[in-house]
């Protein structure tokens, strides 16, 4: 849970403390692990009080198109001797702050995700990152650095909440 606080720009007391729910799923990178994946977002925002139907959808779409391509590039197949070794890890981590819900997902490939712009109408891949432009208020990318330099990259997703979460507010410490 990230905590958030509010501090006056004068005094530099601390007016309030928020505190935001996040959660992350650690996945090992094997083809079927996104049904997990999105059903861990749906049971993890309906815990958190987000029941609307369309909101659930999206999210698990977005989910469902980050996860797959992670799966995709950190690519084990069917090496189970690497199931153990953090590279063959994926990591989908939910956070909402404010009234903004970010989908990040982790993979240890420093190459870029690279976004279709004219994608053929017969054409079967290219889709995954249109939707989730089409889906997010904004999305992105940004390396992560291990002790040694950059250890991967985050492929996050922002999505805006609907309003008035049944349970939201129960993690709100005002
Ligand atoms: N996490 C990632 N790491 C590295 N490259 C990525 C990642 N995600 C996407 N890409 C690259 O961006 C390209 C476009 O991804 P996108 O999801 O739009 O299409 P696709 O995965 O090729 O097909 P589809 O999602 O429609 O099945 C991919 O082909 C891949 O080369
Ligand atoms: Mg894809």
């Amino acid at each position: 849970m990230g905590r958030i606080m509010t501090v006056d720009r004068i005094s530099g007391s601390i007016l309030q403390t928020q505190y935001s729910p996040a959660e992350t799923l650690k996945l090992v990178a094997l083809p079927d692990a996104v049904a997990p994946a999105r059903a861990y977002c749906a049971a993890t925002l309906r815990g958190w009080g987000f029941m609307d139907p369309d909101f659930l959808f999206d999210a698990e779409l977005v989910v469902s198109e980050l996860v797959t391509n992670a799966l995709e590039v950190v690519s084990l197949g069917d090496r189970p001797r690497r199931l153990l070794e953090e590279g063959a890890l994926i990591r989908l981590t939910l956070t909402v702050l404010a009234d903004l819900l970010f989908i990040e997902v982790w993979d240890r490939v420093l190459r870029p995700p690279r976004p279709q712009c004219d994608v053929p109408a017969d054409a079967t891949r290219g889709r995954g990152l249109r939707i989730v432009a089409d889906l997010a208020c904004q999305w992105g990318y940004r390396y992560s650095e291990g002790p040694c330099g950059p250890d991967g990259k985050t492929v996050y997703a922002v999505l805006p909440v609907p309003a008035h979460p049944i349970q939201a507010s129960k993690y709100l410490d005002v």
